[in-house]
């Protein structure tokens, strides 16, 4: 074993000790299905799809440009850690926002956000697939074969560090935001880093409780992606509720192996022959709306809670948004979401089909 693999292997343990003496395993609300998403994850990542990466990459580049063999080797580590440690977290925090964003993609990824619970063992729970393509580790791939062994294996400690420190229970950065002259360093990491507070907010359920950020929240590594994308929520509080809005509870095979096995739930994105339909309803909503309340509108049209968000717009870009009025008021809710002056109506739909 590399000495790289032992410190992540090392600390992954020592994280999962602490987390079972602080009670997370006795007191889970994750059901059978999470637990076996969370094990065989790691065991297919550790065991299967990661060490594949490498030797196919190894294969093929031998293969094909056996000259680039080794042919940084001679790099400095100043000059190679922060191209490699950087541009392997840009690349999955662009894989991870698609993974939001594109349905098959979304598909591959939701067993990562179906749990109920936070734990470092959330860190490995995904469907093989997702991880057999995601991009970056085969750019470490192909780094390592020309030579940045080094920078790879120092890099990837240092990003297991933040990575299961980010999905831990422990929630180290607590401590940072409980004194406050300890804020101004809370400032520094929470925007360079990714923080339990704001990866929490990621895996929250709805960005409907004011503190989760689903649709945002990206980063693995370096949370200052989500800042200079213009994705970044940070409120220093932790969702109470984590999960998938409308999660018909798959089967734990389906989730782990979509598209080989589907799910049988009814209604389920991940099941045989699931289409995702429009709302159908394109008319205007008049309605009574009431001061200071807030209201979701639905932006992506699949909701069937119209004109509101009920959780349907995963696997889009879409998303919902927050609105609250000074006074009570009639307005009239854009359904057909063609509308220019978002979530009012404004004639739109009166174009279309024309
Ligand atoms: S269902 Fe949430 S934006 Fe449409």
């Amino acid at each position: 074993m590399n000495y790289d693999s032992l410190a992540i292997a090392s600390l992954l343990l020592l994280l999962i000790f602490v987390e079972a003496l602080a009670g997370l395993y006795t007191n889970s609300k994750r059901s059978r299905d999470d637990w076996w998403i969370e094990i065989m994850g790691f065991v297919h990542a550790s065991t299967v799809s990661k060490p594949m990466i490498v030797v196919v990459t190894a294969v093929l580049m031998a293969a094909t440009v056996p000259q680039l063999n080794g042919v940084y080797s001679d790099l400095s580590l100043w000059v190679s850690l922060p191209f490699v440690v950087l541009t392997d977290d840009l690349i999955q925090y662009w894989y991870h926002r698609k993974a939001h964003e594109w349905k098959w993609l979304w598909n591959l990824h939701r067993p990562h956000h179906s749990g109920p619970d936070m734990g470092v063992l959330v860190s490995f729970k995904e469907n093989i697939f997702y991880v057999m393509i995601i991009p970056n580790i085969w750019f470490l791939a192909v780094v390592t074969y020309m030579g940045m062994g080094s920078a790879v294996a120092i890099g990837l400690v240092a990003k297991y560090i933040i990575i299961f420190g980010a999905h831990s229970t422990l929630r180290w950065d607590q401590w940072l935001y409980k004194y406050s002259f300890l804020h101004p360093l809370a400032w520094i990491i929470e925007r360079t880093i990714s923080t339990p507070a704001t990866h929490f907010a990621h895996h929250g359920k709805s960005s409907k409780d004011g503190v989760s950020n689903p649709t945002g929240n990206f980063s693995n590594m370096f949370f200052f992606w989500d800042i200079l994308h213009g994705t970044a929520l940070i409120t220093r509080q932790y969702p109470v509720e984590f999960g998938i809005e409308k999660d018909p509870k798959d089967h734990w095979a389906a989730q782990l192996y979509w598209p080989i096995i589907k799910s049988r739930k009814p209604g389920s994105e991940i099941g045989e022959g699931y289409h995702r339909k429009k709302s159908g309803v394109n008319e205007p909503i008049r309605m009574d709306v009431v001061a200071d309340k807030v209201y979701w509108w639905c932006a992506c049209g699949y909701s069937s809670d119209q004109p509101f968000c009920n959780g349907s717009h995963n696997g889009t870009r879409y998303k919902p948004l927050r609105i609250q009025f000074e006074k009570d008021r009639t307005v009239s809710w854009c359904t057909c979401k063609q509308t220019k002056n978002p979530p009012f109506c404004d004639g739109s739909h009166l174009q279309l089909g024309q």
